[in-house]
């Protein structure tokens, strides 16, 4: 019987899932997050279970000879290093399509939070400061009618895009390497336009652009200069997608209204000076924490997993492998 590991806190159904084909060593309460005690863990593992953390890269690969599968319920594989695992006959996979539209919610709710200005009252209202109605306060921006920019229009983008069109009556401008099919612009109402013109023209800017070496600091100082300074920017792509310092900068010379950011760079650690604004809303990292949509993470993480190591229906298929060539050439 293979033995695999779970390096994240997980659902005990899963972990009994996982136990009817394997012997399953967890990590209790605390994700396993070092390299050292990452490879140690590993030694005799066949397959491991992850999200957006731990890094999977070749130095770990090296040090782990016997694993065979790297199975993510995170659809970000930022941290894997997915060349390395190919070159040396590791399965990986990630965990598409079912977080979409919970995380599509979660990213139109913060942007609605940021624009609307609803932590920052909160607080106000909670610290006893609030004595009388007035007509400017916490007066924010509409969100209805105003124009929603999406830098990165994958599947999540998508859904935000059709949030937008569809019940708020936004215009919607993009812009993404790719452009989508004229049929789903169409149906979406979104325009695409180049980078600076989409944050020259949106009132509301989502980010939802994968994280890799091409899209580190995306959004920088030069770009956050380009909006309007009624505009939000809203990021629930990964941190480092943005550049903190200079939106932390930004907001503070109020070069931009607000900000709502659901990732960081350097996670879980925040840039001091964004927890210093009043113009930003800030939550930790749970864009696709609904929890039937964790479950859901989760078990397709097991199925791969399971189907990886040859076992169940789908052995030696697993759904949502992103080199699945390694096991033809087992
Ligand atoms: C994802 O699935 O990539 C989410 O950001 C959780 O890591």
């Amino acid at each position: 019987m293979h033995s695999v590991l779970i390096t994240i806190p997980m659902f005990d159904a899963v972990i009994e899932r996982l136990r009817s084909h394997f012997e399953v060593e967890t990590c209790g309460e605390r994700a396993i997050e070092t390299p050292d005690e990452l490879a140690a863990r590993l030694q005799g593992k066949a397959g491991m279970l992850v999200a957006g953390t731990p890094r999977v890269d070749a130095a770990l690969l090296q040090a782990c000879p016997d694993l065979r599968a790297v199975c993510s319920m995170a659809v970000g594989f930022n941290n894997i290093d997915l060349a390395a695992c190919t070159a040396r006959g590791v399965l990986f996979s990630n965990a598409p399509d079912v977080l979409t539209e919970t995380t599509a919610d979660f990213g139109f709710a913060l942007m609605m939070a940021t624009a609307r200005r609803i932590s920052e009252s909160e607080h106000f209202l909670r610290a006893g400061q609030w004595t009388q109605w007035r007509y400017d306060l916490f007066a924010g921006a509409d969100v209805h009618g105003a124009t929603l920019g999406v830098l990165g229009m994958g599947r999540i983008g998508q859904a935000i895009a059709r949030r937008g069109a569809l019940g708020f009556g936004m215009p919607v401008l993009y812009h993404n390497r790719s452009r989508l099919d004229g049929a789903i612009e169409t149906q979406l109402g979104a325009r695409w336009v180049d980078k600076a013109t989409l944050l020259r023209e949106c009132d509301h800017l989502v980010i939802v652009v994968p994280y890799s070496a091409a899209s580190h600091h995306l959004v920088g100082a030069a770009d956050l200069a380009l909006m309007k300074p009624t505009a939000t920017l809203t990021n629930i792509a990964r941190g480092g997608v943005v550049d903190d310092a200079a939106l932390a900068q930004a907001l503070r010379d109020r070069r931009i209204a607000a900000a709502g950011l659901d990732v960081f760079e350097g996670e879980p650690a925040v840039h001091p000076q964004l927890l210093s604004v009043r113009n930003v809303v800030l939550t930790p990292h749970i864009a696709s924490a609904s929890l039937p949509t964790r479950r859901a993470m989760a078990e397709l993480a097991a199925d791969n997993l399971i189907a990886a190591l040859g076992r169940g229906p789908q052995a030696g298929r697993p759904p949502t492998a992103l080199n699945p060539q390694v096991l033809a050439a087992r």
